[in-house]
């Protein structure tokens, strides 16, 4: 028997910001048996990531295209891979049977057929105790990036002053948490007021800004941290990162996570005050959420036991149906979501 799975490509190359017309879906038949001895899975695909990274892997070139065989660039008309839970449908790997949730490589598509030798990218859900999403969201990648960066890339001591941005997405909103949780006073900007509200009303921010508003990010940076800026966790890149670095307090770290307004740019590129650096022993590094996967366990184990308890929000922006990724995918480069965004394929 078959399964016919339907999934998004890309029409061509893409070069600045991407928009729904350069995505098309497609089709293709995969097979429900599964040959013995393959270890492959086959998946059907619930919820899948929305990330800006993929754009990179979009593009003709792009240093992350060099980074991970498992996010390779993308060719038009390919398949695309992205973080994600589904529910096992067939198996020929004795670690899985049908009906197994699991998380972890499948595809903006409604059917991943995990190859053997990928297996070790899924990983069995033995847990219903948080909604499948949150294994997308603040339990996954997303939350592994911030955990990897701010705990062994920003090195936070207590006490300490961090600047976030792009602070109510799906990185920044938890950075930010876990900052406060740490003892941290903590700072960050979002580009609509309804973010900035969100991260000081509900997320317990010290304080946040519209920087779509600020005229002078240097001078802002200033009042909010007349002290320094100890740590700075970088989402976005461009004038934003210089004007960090010009506000860094002696032996600060920048933990450079993204810059997604480089990505739609190519022409954008931060030139931060190298002088700065040199005199106030700023550390620039940047991370990828991999360089932390050992720290898998810890960070689920610390991050679940937050969210049980109330003292971390998982902040999601859901949309549904597999043709609704262009759009979902989109609006990440124009500020539409709040939270993680995410798309709902199907509903079991
Ligand atoms: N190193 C890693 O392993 C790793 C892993 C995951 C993500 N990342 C990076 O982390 C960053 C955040 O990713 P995410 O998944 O958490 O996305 P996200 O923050 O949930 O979504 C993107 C947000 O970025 C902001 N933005 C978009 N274009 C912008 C621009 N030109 N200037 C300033 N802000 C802009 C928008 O919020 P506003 O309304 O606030 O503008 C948008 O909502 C990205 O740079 C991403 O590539 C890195």
């Amino acid at each position: 028997m078959e399964v016919t799975s339907r999934y998004v490509t890309i029409k061509h190359h893409i070069t600045g910001s991407p928009k729904q017309s350069d995505f098309e879906v497609k089709t293709a038949n995969l097979f429900l048996s599964l040959d013995t001895g393959s270890n492959d899975v086959l998946v059907k695909n619930l919820y899948v990531s929305i990330d800006p990274y993929q754009l990179n892997r979009m593009k003709e070139y792009s240093a992350s295209q060099m980074a991970s065989e498992y996010a390779l660039a993308v060719l038009p008309g390919q398949a695309i891979n992205a973080y994600g839970v589904g529910r096992v449908i067939a198996s020929a790997n004795p670690s899985y049977i049908k009906d197994d949730m699991i998380v972890g490589l499948i595809g903006w598509e409604d059917y991943t057929l995990v190859r053997g030798k990928d297996v070790i990218m899924i990983r069995k859900l033995d847990s219903t105790e948080f909604p499948l999403s949150y294994h997308v969201s603040a339990l996954g990648l997303s939350g592994l990036t911030a955990y990897g960066g701010f705990f062994n890339v920003c090195k936070p001591k207590k006490g300490e002053t961090l600047f976030v941005s792009a602070a109510s997405g799906s990185v920044g909103n938890i950075v930010g948490q876990y900052a406060k949780l740490f003892g941290c006073y903590v700072v960050g900007c979002a580009g609509t007021k309804q973010k900035v509200d969100l991260l000081t009303d509900k997320l317990g921010f010290d304080a946040a800004f519209n920087y779509k508003k600020t005229t002078d990010l240097n001078s802002t940076l200033k009042r909010y941290f007349p002290d320094g800026i100890d740590m700075y966790f970088d989402n976005v890149g461009g004038e934003m990162l210089e004007a960090a670095v010009a506000n860094m307090s002696m032996f600060g770290r920048v933990a450079v996570c993204g810059v997604i307004s480089e990505y739609t740019d190519a022409k954008r590129r931060a030139g931060p005050n190298m002088t700065e650096v040199v005199y106030k022993r700023i550390t620039i590094q940047g991370f990828l959420a991999s360089d932390y996967m050992n720290d898998f366990g810890d960070f689920l184990s610390t991050t679940s036991d937050h969210i049980q308890n109330g003292r971390l929000h998982v902040i999601e922006d859901i949309s549904h149906n597999l043709e609704s990724i262009p759009l979902a995918f989109e609006g990440l480069f124009a500020g539409d979501n709040i939270g993680k965004k995410i798309v709902q394929i199907a509903d079991n």
